[in-house]
């Protein structure tokens, strides 16, 4: 494994053409494009890392994987009220098919959806006491306190996110909002501006590969099922309007951020992180993505296959 990694951080580090990085959020505009980091956690407990893999990045939308996880938790199949389970065909901040949807967002992934399942997770609480609540998972199932939001990150959300409170108002205007829109918003950009490494993700993402079972405690976080749903949505909806390009070329559930990472799933293997801040149009991670179809190639991961 360490020699596939590395075989994969040597070819990507090679590769001119990187993408864009995002430039919609101020801060994340200035983030170097020539950094590249792969993590994998196996179900074993073994880990392999190539590349800057301790290195922080804003983890953005893969953000929404653990707040649709708290969201199960607290209230179970009727976060189904809220958000649809259905890819959405159109970009991640798209508002069109909401008014035709009467202001129920297609997927927990894109924007709209994580707004609304931010809503639901708050049940009137303070976004600070949601916000401590989300960390809180994440440094259980990551295994390491010291993740903490980039603020300045989330200011630059704050200041640039008029299409998402856009998209907060109008699902609003519907009479679906149970906490203050803005006190929604700002949970949901702070949660989008959490900085992990790679190895940090990898780690995270393990009980979705391991039954729902968190390796090092043995205990579950989810139950069998729901990480079986959990996956099934990052496969048909985490890369948005690219989904269905990310399970041809991968074959695995994935989630990606416009910080450039990409969290995947290989279920009953590992969890596996990759960071490369380039993106393609749609806003997924180029180099990221081509990283995880190398390992799938060389690995034979696939859910599709045995
Ligand atoms: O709300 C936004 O636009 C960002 N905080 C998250 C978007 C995102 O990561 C889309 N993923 N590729």
């Amino acid at each position: 494994m360490q020699d596939i990694l590395n075989e994969i951080a040597k070819e990507m580090m090679a590769i001119k053409d990187k993408g864009k990085v995002a430039s919609y959020i101020p801060s994340l505009a200035n983030v170097d494009i020539n950094q590249f980091a792969i993590s994998v956690s196996l179900c074993n407990g073994e880990h392999y890392h190539a590349g800057c893999a301790n290195t922080l990045f804003s983890i953005q939308s893969i953000s929404k994987v653990f707040t649709l996880t708290l969201a199960l938790g607290k209230l179970g199949e009727n976060v189904w009220h809220r958000v649809g389970r259905e890819p959405s065909g159109d970009p991640f901040n798209s508002i069109v098919q909401l008014e035709h949807e009467h202001g129920k967002p297609r997927n927990p992934f894109i924007n709209a959806g994580a707004i609304a399942v931010a809503d639901l997770i708050m049940q009137g609480h303070e976004p600070k006491e949601t916000l401590a609540e989300i960390l809180q998972f994440i440094h259980y199932i990551s295994n390491d306190d010291s993740i903490l939001i980039d603020e300045e990150v989330a200011k630059s959300e704050l200041a640039t996110g008029s299409r998402n409170a856009s998209l907060a108002h109008f699902m609003a205007s519907f009479g679906h909002f149970i906490n203050p829109v803005d006190k929604v918003l700002g949970t949901y950009f702070h949660h989008c501006s959490i900085a992990m490494s790679t190895k940090n993700l990898a780690n995270a993402g393990l009980f979705l590969a391991n039954n729902g079972i968190h390796p090092s405690s043995g205990y579950p976080v989810v139950s069998s099922e729901r990480a079986k749903r959990i996956n099934a949505l990052m496969l048909t909806c985490g890369h948005y309007d690219g989904s269905g390009e990310f399970a041809f070329r991968v074959g695995l559930p994935g989630k990606s951020g416009v910080g450039g990472g990409i969290l995947a799933i290989a279920p009953g293997k590992a969890s596996i992180a990759v960071w490369s801040p380039g993106l393609d149009i749609i806003g997924n991670s180029k180099l990221g993505t081509k990283a995880l179809e190398l390992l799938a190639e060389k690995t034979s991961w696939s859910v599709f296959a045995k």
